[in-house]
């Protein structure tokens, strides 16, 4: 499966959802995440992502390994997301910027 990481927090660019043939995006307030119940590992979604936010659990960063759980847990109770909207209107500057789990919003 593929698992949304840190860097999607509050960039949410959405040009993921897009691409998705199985519509498995959930969307919370301030960040993406994957049902890893129903991807089909395409690998489409991956390279869209603006914020390289996007990697397959086998490839996952050890200081990115939380998010799997994250993704498993988040998709249960966020809603599917299917057309891409306007990114955080301050992405640009969240871009990148380290221990943005903090600001993640449930
Ligand atoms: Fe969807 Fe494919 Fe990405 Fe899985 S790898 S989330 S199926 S686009
Ligand atoms: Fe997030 Fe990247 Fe999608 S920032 S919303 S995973 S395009």
């Amino acid at each position: 499966t593929f698992v949304v990481t840190e860097n999607c927090i509050k960039c949410k660019y959405t040009d993921c959802v897009e691409v998705c043939p199985v519509d498995c995006f959930h969307e919370g307030p301030n960040f993406l995440v994957i049902d890893p119940e129903e991807c089909i590992d395409c690998t489409l979604c991956e390279p869209e992502c603006p914020a390289e936010a996007i990697f397959a659990e086998d490839d996952l960063p050890a200081d990115q390994a939380q998010f799997k759980q994250i993704n498993a847990e988040l998709t249960k109770i966020w809603p599917v997301i299917t057309e891409k909207k306007d990114m955080a209107p301050d992405a640009k500057e969240w871009d990148g910027k380290p221990g943005k789990l903090a600001q993640l919003e449930r």
